[in-house]
């Protein structure tokens, strides 16, 4: 999984991802005309992760680049294929380009509170659950309303599991 800044030209893509049937009761989508705005804002970052052949296996949306506080929002985060490890793969390289070329200090996010799956991978990578906004997401289609699960990850947990992916296996302490 290699991973780079999407540009406007990537939104057809990103749109035909995020409207994969089956994930409207899972992640938000957006207009053409909101991704097209928010693209070229600094206070975004678009990352597209890129397979092997070079197509786009998923895509992160971020938000809050510009936020002086060091919060730094996974806005948005979805995989073409799931199931095969690309989102996990994906959201690695999401958390290190976020921390190695932002000031941010908390890393975070929401998702549905019964999206198990997401949840899953969001543990894996060192998030962790700080609490449930009650009734918070609207529902498409007059679904009803439901909660969101809020995580995060701080910049000391990160570079923390860092050293311990990087540390050698042979390292004394270990
Ligand atoms: C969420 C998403 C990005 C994860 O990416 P992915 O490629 O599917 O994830 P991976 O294949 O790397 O890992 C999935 C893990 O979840 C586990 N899993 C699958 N269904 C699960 C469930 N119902 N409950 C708990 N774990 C589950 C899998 O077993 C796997 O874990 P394992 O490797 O330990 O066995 C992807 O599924 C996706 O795009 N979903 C639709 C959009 C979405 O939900 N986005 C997140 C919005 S917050």
């Amino acid at each position: 999984m290699t991973l780079r800044q999407a540009t406007s030209d990537d939104i057809p893509a990103i749109m035909a991802i995020e409207r994969q049937p089956g994930y409207e009761a899972l992640v938000g989508r957006s207009s053409a005309e909101f991704h097209a705005r928010a693209v070229i804002d600094p206070d975004y970052a678009y990352l597209a992760g890129l397979d092997a052949d070079g197509a786009m296996a998923g895509f992160a949306i971020l938000r809050g680049l510009s936020d002086l506080t060091g919060n730094v929002t996974l806005k948005r985060f979805v995989v073409a294929a799931p199931g095969k490890g690309m989102g996990t793969a994906l959201l690695r390289e999401v958390i290190d380009w976020t921390f190695t070329n932002t000031s941010a200090h908390r890393f975070w996010l929401d998702h549905i509170v019964t999206n198990d799956r997401a949840r899953h991978v969001y543990e894996r990578c060192g998030f962790r659950r700080e609490g449930v906004m009650r009734e918070a997401y609207a529902m498409p289609d007059d679904g009803g309303r439901v909660d969101l699960a809020l995580m995060s990850l701080l910049r000391p947990e990160w570079e923390r599991d860092r050293k311990v992916f990087t540390m050698p296996a042979a390292y004394p302490g270990r």
